[in-house]
């Protein structure tokens, strides 16, 4: 066989190798860039919180089981409190409650969210998970 004939030959399986190894390369380049991961709100929350003995004081706060409480007023009704995640929704930093300028703050990059939960400056694009309150003498209950 001449030289020209055997590479012609060769030119049908050499594509079809070709084809294989550049589509194997390619999924593999598109799964590897890996996206920021945000923060999510647990869920399936139910814990009660001692009123007698937590979040007495106006601004205080307190984090179990994922959710951040706050006593944002006096008195032992649910509008006194708000519980929201404290994963921020970015990356997933713990935020804080900042009582002065009465917002949730984020110190990684610098988010802040209203008492509700709502973005109230980015980089976060959604929302905090907010729960449930619920209080029975002074007993406060967490769910959602
Ligand atoms: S992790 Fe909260 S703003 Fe980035």
């Amino acid at each position: 066989m001449e030289r020209r004939a055997f590479l012609g030959s060769l030119t049908g399986p050499v594509v079809a190798v070709c084809a294989v190894c550049m589509g194997a390369c390619s999924k593999s380049s598109s799964t590897s860039a890996t996206p920021g991961a945000g923060g999510t709100g647990p869920v399936n929350v139910n814990f009660t919180v001692d009123l007698n003995s937590n979040l007495t004081t106006i601004g205080s706060s307190m984090v179990q089981s994922g959710v951040i409480i706050v006593r944002l007023a006096a008195g032992n009704t649910p509008g006194s409190f708000t519980a929201v995640q404290v994963a921020c929704t970015h990356e997933g930093t713990s935020i804080n409650f900042n009582q002065a300028a009465n917002k949730f703050i984020c110190p990684n990059h610098g988010s802040t969210f209203s008492t509700t939960g709502a973005v109230t400056l980015g980089p976060a694009g959604s929302s905090l998970k907010a729960y449930n309150i619920t209080i029975n003498g002074s007993v406060m209950t967490i769910s959602g």
